[in-house]
């Protein structure tokens, strides 16, 4: 993006809104070279929408429950992001399924943050799932969505090692964590230009990759 068009990011959020509180200071530290002209909730008392108000940024809720389904949501929710103009949709802690028309109207240009290291435990409880499981290793995924649950191509992940003494809370405040750095950084490479969908691989342009292995329990 040249220096005078910001991406404008619609960011949808049902929940606390700790993912979209770091978009909005990374976007005010101009680390990330775009500007949240929505946030966008399913829920009248998400945190989300008391964080944009306090930042100043334009906040809506559509609530769900004021539709008869899935398809007349979406649709309401399509129109309100084309309305503001939104480049691209950033789903953070958004705990509704979107939709093909939703898809369709914002092709390769709607992200997702998810708390595993997919493709393992897509779905809901997923921190307690990868606990449970035994796994040495868990982590999240910024991906872009298609029309599985989960399934989109991978843009950036993060891995968090599951400790001996873990719970669910302490894990999942780890990967949150991490979902902090990711999600900033999968935003600014979109906006740099620098990400490139090829097939099920996204190809990121200059990206310096992390070569070493990871290994838990250590050697
Ligand atoms: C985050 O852990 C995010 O990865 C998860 O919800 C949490 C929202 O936290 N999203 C999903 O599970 C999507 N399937 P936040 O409201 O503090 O950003």
């Amino acid at each position: 993006m040249s220096a005078n068009k910001k991406l404008k990011l619609g960011v949808l959020a049902s929940g606390g809104g700790t993912n979209l509180q770091s978009i909005i200071d990374q976007c005010r530290e101009q680390k990330i070279d775009a500007e949240i002209v929505l946030v966008l909730s399913n829920n009248p008392d998400a945190g989300a929408l008391e964080r944009a108000a306090k930042a100043g940024i334009p906040s809506v809720c559509v609530n769900h429950r004021d539709y008869a389904d899935r398809q007349s949501f979406d649709q309401a929710v399509i129109r309100t992001l084309q309305e503001a103009g939104v480049d691209l949709v950033v789903l953070a802690g958004f705990m509704r399924l979107i939709s093909e028309v939703f898809i369709a109207a914002f092709p390769q240009r709607i992200v997702n943050i998810h708390p595993a290291l997919l493709p393992a435990f897509p779905g809901l409880h997923v921190q307690k799932k990868a606990l449970e499981y035994g796994a040495r290793f868990a982590g999240c995924t910024v991906h872009f969505v298609d029309t599985g649950v989960d399934t989109g191509p991978i843009i950036i992940q993060a891995v968090v090692p599951i400790l001996d003494n873990d719970t669910e809370e302490t894990l999942s405040a780890r990967i949150l964590e991490q979902e902090h750095k990711i999600y900033p950084q999968a935003i600014q490479l979109i906006a740099e230009g620098r990400v490139k969908v090829e097939g099920r691989r996204v190809h990121i342009e200059a990206a310096s990759n992390n070569e070493e292995a990871l290994i838990n329990p250590s050697l």
